[in-house]
């Protein structure tokens, strides 16, 4: 950490490092490289549970019984469906918009379309209600903004699949193989919850004044859309493309590197012995090339990796991998960030309703360096 000595405060650039609240939501142990979610490994969730069992885990604070799992599938299943006042705003955004600020945009207009819409902020089961809405509506909304994007009529959701298999049916016309959808519903499990990172932080920022969650979330998806947050995988796989082939690899990194250009995809404010969420997600990225016969992308991956430990000591995120898997899976690029929200919701709706379980104004200091005390003169005598 680089605390800076002021004469009043210790400050720390970034807020590295700085304990900003307490929270019983997720536990990023960096010597470990571990990440759990309410004290359960994210490889264990990933590997043998479903998105949705992380949901509730991040909801209800408890992994669901078989029962529980199976009525919690039932409501996101019913809730899927987006109002038409939604796509007609998505149909009135101009074609060249990023689907980031479609899905930005759909979740302001869908605030007033909630049921519980007028519930005070520190409504607890309100805001339990609203978290299961925004859940299961965000793949949703990011899919069918792809469609009206192309001039295609919105999907109607099918209520009996998975939130992963339900945004690969609204993206495709094609059936959808149970691997692709295996390896969505790992990165949603790996994507749904992170600590306070930027936008979890601007997201209980925004609940902690009484604004209500969807407030919250239009404030985490504006701060996770930057190419330091969530925009790195999208960033992560333009590079591998450009790079192009493995024979390409080792030259342009050693060169980036020489040139101080900054890795997408690699590097971590939290993690700086790697991040744990990237090594099952390269695991499943490599072995999707292998199915499709396409393994160019994780040769790529492995030299840059191996040439940033030697040279930066520094290793890829979760973004790296994610990258690729989702460019072998066909999926197009500008939508990699918003499927980042669609899991992330989860995580935001319990930060936001842990903020307002217990909530205090989160309003820190600034240090004043500018001037002070200055003789105003009116402005016909400057
Ligand atoms: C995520 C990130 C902002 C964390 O940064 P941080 O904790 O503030 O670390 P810093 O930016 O201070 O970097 C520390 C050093 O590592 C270097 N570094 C960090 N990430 C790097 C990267 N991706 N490529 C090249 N160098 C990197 C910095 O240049 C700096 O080197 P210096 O000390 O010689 O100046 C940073 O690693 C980054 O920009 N990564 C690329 C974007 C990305 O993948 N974001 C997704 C995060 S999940």
């Amino acid at each position: 950490m680089s605390v800076t000595e002021s004469p009043m405060y210790p400050y720390s650039p970034g807020l590295e490092g700085v304990p900003a609240g307490i929270s019983r939501i997720s536990d990023i142990d960096s010597d470990r490289s571990s990440l759990q979610y309410r004290g359960y490994d994210v490889h264990d969730l990933a590997r043998h549970g479903c998105y949705e069992e992380t949901a509730y885990l991040l909801l209800f604070e408890k992994l669901p019984t078989q029962k529980e799992l199976s009525s919690f599938k039932e409501l996101l299943g019913k809730e899927r469906e987006v109002p038409e006042g939604v796509y007609q705003a998505l149909s009135a955004l101009p074609k060249t918009a990023h689907p980031m600020d479609s899905i930005r945009t759909g979740f302001s207009v869908l605030a007033a379309f909630d049921p519980d819409y007028t519930s005070p902020s520190t409504d607890h089961e309100a805001n339990l209600r609203k978290a299961v809405r925004i859940i299961a509506k965000a793949g949703t909304m990011v899919a069918n903004g792809h469609r009206i994007r192309q001039g295609k009529s919105p999907k109607k959701p099918d209520p009996n699949l998975s939130i992963a298999g339900s945004f690969l049916h609204l993206m495709s016309d094609d059936p959808v193989d149970s691997y692709t959808e295996l390896v969505m519903d790992a990165s949603l499990t790996l994507y749904a919850e992170h600590g306070f990172n930027a936008s979890t932080f601007a997201n209980r920022v925004t609940v902690s004044t009484l604004s209500d969650l969807y407030s919250g979330i239009v404030s985490g998806i504006s701060t996770l859309r930057g190419p330091l947050h969530g925009g790195a995988n999208e960033e992560a796989i333009k590079m591998i493309l450009q790079i192009g082939e493995p024979s390409n690899a080792e030259a342009w990194i050693r060169d980036a590197l020489a040139t101080k250009k900054k890795i997408m995809g690699f590097g971590h404010r939290e993690y700086k012995h790697g991040d744990s969420r990237a090594f099952y997600m390269s695991e499943v990225a490599k072995e999707i090339g292998r199915r499709k016969g396409i393994t160019k992308y994780g040769e790529i991956a492995d030299t840059l990796e191996r040439v940033m430990k030697e040279e930066k000591n520094i290793f890829p995120n979760v973004d790296f991998p994610t990258g690729y898997a989702y460019y072998l899976l066909g999926i197009p690029v500008d939508l990699y960030t918003p499927i980042f929200v669609t899991s992330r919701v989860a995580g935001y709706c319990a930060h936001a309703i842990e903020q307002l379980s217990n909530n205090r104004l989160i309003r820190p200091k600034a240090i004043y360096e500018g001037h002070k005390n200055l003789k105003y003169i009116p402005v016909q005598d400057r």
